[in-house]
């Protein structure tokens, strides 16, 4: 680790730290996609190259793919692994009940996919990502391209109907172009400040044609570690 990372970064690393200390040799292991993510494959490269630990992970995202590959960690793709002993991952916002919001990055799919193939899902914060309740932090709805304009209006007919705060609903971009997950589908972020009913948003947000999958993961994490920059760390 690098000394003049800032508090942030810090904490994101130390929590990455503590989250490896869950990985065993022999071990097949959910790799995330994130800045926090890429600290803990870092760690694991590290265990790899200098304590001989032998895993096999499954990743999240390309880039996540590429990252671990490239340091010498064993990827293979989740139909291979079929099954996964842990998935240590990110998160954009948690709550008291570990309910998560993630997609901040775009990979939501393949992350709720794997994490739904865990044994245990430990997710890497920093403080910042602890809130009372979800939605601040913008939902991303991965959504495929045709029709994506009236899937959106279908989405926001539903957030009426929930009476849920804050409709606003943006596509997100790429700079100039519309960003695209490693499934070449579009991502929509719904602002709505609050989200009381988490469980029932997500489940309404599913039920609509063109919607492939949110960003709310419930009751798939385990553990919560943060990281704290002097070091220490809370385990939730
Ligand atoms: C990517 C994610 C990330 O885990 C989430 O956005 C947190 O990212 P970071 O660790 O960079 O703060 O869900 O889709």
């Amino acid at each position: 680790m690098s000394a003049d990372l800032n508090p942030i970064e810090k904490a994101k690393y130390v929590s990455a730290r503590r989250a490896v200390d869950y990985v065993e040799d022999g071990m097949r292991v959910g790799l995330g996609t994130g800045s926090t993510a890429a600290w803990m494959v870092r760690c694991l490269a590290e265990m790899v190259r200098n304590d001989g630990l032998n895993i096999t992970g499954v990743a999240t995202s390309t880039r996540t793919a590429e990252l671990a590959t490239s340091l010498g960690i064993k990827v293979v793709d989740l139909n291979e692994a079929k099954w996964l002993d842990v998935t240590i991952d990110g998160a954009d916002e948690f709550d008291d009940n570990l309910t998560l919001i993630k997609g901040g990055g775009g990979a939501l799919l393949q992350e709720k996919i794997v994490a739904t193939a865990s044994d245990k899902m430990v997710v890497i914060t920093d403080p910042t990502k602890h809130v009372k309740t979800l939605g601040a932090f913008p939902l991303p709805v991965e959504v495929i391209p045709f029709g994506w304009q009236t899937t959106q209006s279908l989405i926001e007919k539903a957030l009426v109907d929930l009476d849920v705060d804050g409709r606003n609903i943006t596509l997100r971009l790429n700079q100039d172009a519309s960003f695209r997950t490693d499934e070449g589908n579009l991502i929509l972020d719904l602002h709505l400040e609050r989200l009381e009913d988490a469980q029932q948003v997500s489940h309404v947000l599913n039920q609509i044609p063109g919607v492939v999958e949110n960003g709310l993961f419930i009751n798939l994490c385990d553990v919560v570690i943060v990281g704290a920059a002097d070091g220490s760390a809370i385990v939730r």
